[in-house]
């Protein structure tokens, strides 16, 4: 089975603090983030402090289809910046997520936003899994991480149904 983490969302903010530096340090001014939804908006949210630019965002969701024993991700468009808002054209936007994992989210929402009339696109993700990814970040695009963590499942804290138990298990998975 596959090794689990918890994160608190102590241990969040720290992230994102070290991801803000990580972007203002680029040299790159962004003028807004676009969330992508759900992970992605609590670590926007965070970031937002640190980064002063507003926030929009798109929802997708992400399936698993299984026929005849032969297994295809797909990513459907929940909502999406249809039409692109006048304010963001021709503007630098980041795009943030909660996770980089099989990178399949993140390239469907790359692909899809690259169309649009923006000045620049970089990505900024709070978790980097280590591990082979089955999508692709475009080359050249400014990519930002707050930590890189083991191909590890993570138990985040808004996903919690008891936040006590989730953060208890979050002090004994430091100390194991
Ligand atoms: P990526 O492009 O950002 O790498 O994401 P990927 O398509 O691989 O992920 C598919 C879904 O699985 C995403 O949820 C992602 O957030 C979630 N996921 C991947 N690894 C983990 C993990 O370790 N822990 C948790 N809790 N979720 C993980 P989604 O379809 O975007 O749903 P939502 O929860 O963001 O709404
Ligand atoms: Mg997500």
């Amino acid at each position: 089975m596959k090794k689990k983490i918890w994160y608190t969302y102590d241990d969040i903010h720290r992230v994102i603090k070290q991801l803000s530096i990580k972007i203002k340090n680029s040299g790159v001014h962004y003028d807004a983030m676009i969330a992508i939804g759900g992970g992605g908006f609590i670590p926007a949210r965070i970031l937002r402090c640190f980064l002063n630019i507003p926030i929009y965002a798109v929802t997708t969701a992400y399936y698993d289809n299984d026929h005849a024993g032969q297994v295809t991700d797909s990513v459907k468009k929940i909502q999406w910046l249809d039409p692109l808002p006048e304010s963001l054209r021709g503007k630098n936007v980041l795009v943030v997520d909660e996770v980089d994992d099989s990178r399949v989210t993140l390239e469907f929402c790359l692909n899809e936003l690259a169309k649009e009339d923006f000045a620049s696109i970089g990505v900024a993700v709070l978790h980097e899994k280590i591990k082979e990814k089955a999508g692709k970040i475009p080359e050249n695009m400014p990519y930002f991480s707050g930590i890189t963590v083991p191909d590890w499942w993570i138990n985040y804290p808004w996903d919690a149904e008891d936040i006590d138990e989730h953060n208890s298990l979050a002090a004994q998975s430091k100390i194991d």
